[in-house]
């Protein structure tokens, strides 16, 4: 049974990715998460008595953690979820973004790095270390520029994705310096069940649901492309298996859509769903707020390599992830009720108490 180490399996795609190891393929999870406002364990109960599930309650920063899971878990593989993620808040205390996302992952580089020194030659072969980053990386694209591809030039424009980059500079140094078998994955947006709410897709829903203002950012013309979690885990899934070690894979869904068109088509949806709401038409709830500083125009994937080299489509559309995204939601009052708590509100308020139109 493969051993795989997940840091940050409580959050959005981590909890997905823990899921989808413990129920489809088969490996034995440690869990390590500290736990963040962003983290739910709900998103993980179903594993409350699975043998091989553990969560270890603790950070990415905290060396001699990492070394005592390392010795008595003794993984085969780690693959890296755990970061702070939301622009926004990069924006607002970028302090935290450095520390977990560029110094938290050096020190598990560096944990990594001595452990699979001292394994044995089969095991020091089949080790890897997944590192999982975003497209933020590589900028902003004009409305003509070709897609993002693998060797595009890092351009980062927000304190998140200049840790991003930054992280992903030292995963490719391990490996070129040390040789530490590391992949690295640059994936697009993610939308699907357990995403918590600041971001703009459970944001629109639950705001929509109780007829509160729907924010978009300027115009809502930047264009983000989207992909659904689970297909990003399965793209992780299969680099984790076939990618070929010190290389980097671009995951998307060749889905670019405009913000105020996300907006609009989950306004139908839900008008679709609630016939009789007193908030149809949902998109009379649009309000254009102030514009996210320094907000980059518009991110595209380029994904023909993981697609010709190892294979990997995606099995959702955007219609069908959406709708799934709307009914997981809907079905899972529990989870909502549960983040709804003091933070959650701290951030909407500091975030769109101010605009007077978000009000
Ligand atoms: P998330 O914010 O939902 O979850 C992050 C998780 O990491 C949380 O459970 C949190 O508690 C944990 N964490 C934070 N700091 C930690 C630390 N110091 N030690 C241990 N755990 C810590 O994030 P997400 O959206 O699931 O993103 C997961 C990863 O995927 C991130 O690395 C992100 O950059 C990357 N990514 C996200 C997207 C997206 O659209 N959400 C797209 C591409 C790449
Ligand atoms: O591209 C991958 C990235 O996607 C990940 O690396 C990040 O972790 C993830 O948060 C996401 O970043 P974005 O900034 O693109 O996602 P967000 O959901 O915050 O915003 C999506 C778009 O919607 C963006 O153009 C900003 C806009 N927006 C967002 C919010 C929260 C609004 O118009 N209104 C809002 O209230």
């Amino acid at each position: 049974m493969k051993r795989i180490l997940v840091t940050g399996g409580a959050g959005f795609i981590g909890s997905n990715f823990v899921l989808m190891q413990r129920k489809d393929k088969g490996a034995e999870v440690a869990n390590l998460d500290c736990l963040t406002y962003a983290s739910n364990l709900k998103n993980l109960e179903s594993l409350a008595d699975d043998p091989h599930y553990r969560l270890i309650t603790g950070s990415i920063t905290d060396r001699a953690l990492l070394r005592s899971i390392f010795d008595e878990f003794h993984p085969g593989a780690v693959v890296n979820f755990a970061a702070e993620t939301h622009v926004d808040r990069s924006i607002d205390s970028p302090g935290t973004f450095i520390q977990t996302n560029v110094v938290g992952t050096f020190h598990l580089l560096e944990e990594a790095r001595l452990y699979w020194g001292q394994l044995g030659a089969d095991e020091r072969r089949d080790f890897r270390f997944l590192h999982v980053s975003t497209d933020e990386v590589y900028g902003t694209l004009g409305p003509t520029d070709p897609p993002f591809t693998e060797t595009t030039p890092f351009a980062p424009n927000s304190p998140y994705a200049a840790s991003k980059a930054s992280s992903d500079h030292l995963v490719r140094a391990y490996n070129h310096t040390y040789g530490l078998p590391t992949l690295t994955t640059n994936c697009s947006n993610n939308y699907g069940p357990r995403q918590f709410p600041e971001k703009l897709i459970p944001l629109i829903i639950l705001n929509a649901l109780e007829g509160k203002p729907l924010p978009v950012y300027g115009d809502g013309s930047n264009i983000r492309d989207w992909l659904y979690v689970e297909d990003h885990c399965e793209a992780v899934s299969l680099v984790l298996e076939k990618g070929q070690v010190g290389e980097t894979y671009n995951i998307g869904g060749r889905c670019e859509k405009a913000n105020i068109d996300i907006v609009k088509t989950l306004c139908e949806c839900l008008d679709q769903i609630f016939p009789d709401s007193p908030n149809k038409p949902h998109s009379g709830l649009i309000t254009f707020v102030k514009d996210r500083p320094g907000h980059d125009w518009r991110y595209a994937i380029d994904c023909s390599k993981i697609e010709n080299e190892l294979g990997w489509r995606p099995g959702q559309t955007f219609e069908s992830g959406l709708r799934k995204t709307v009914e997981w939601y809907l079905q899972n009052s529990d989870w909502v009720d549960s983040i709804k708590s003091g933070e959650y509100f701290k951030w909407i308020e500091r975030q769109y108490g101010q605009s007077p139109a978000a009000r």
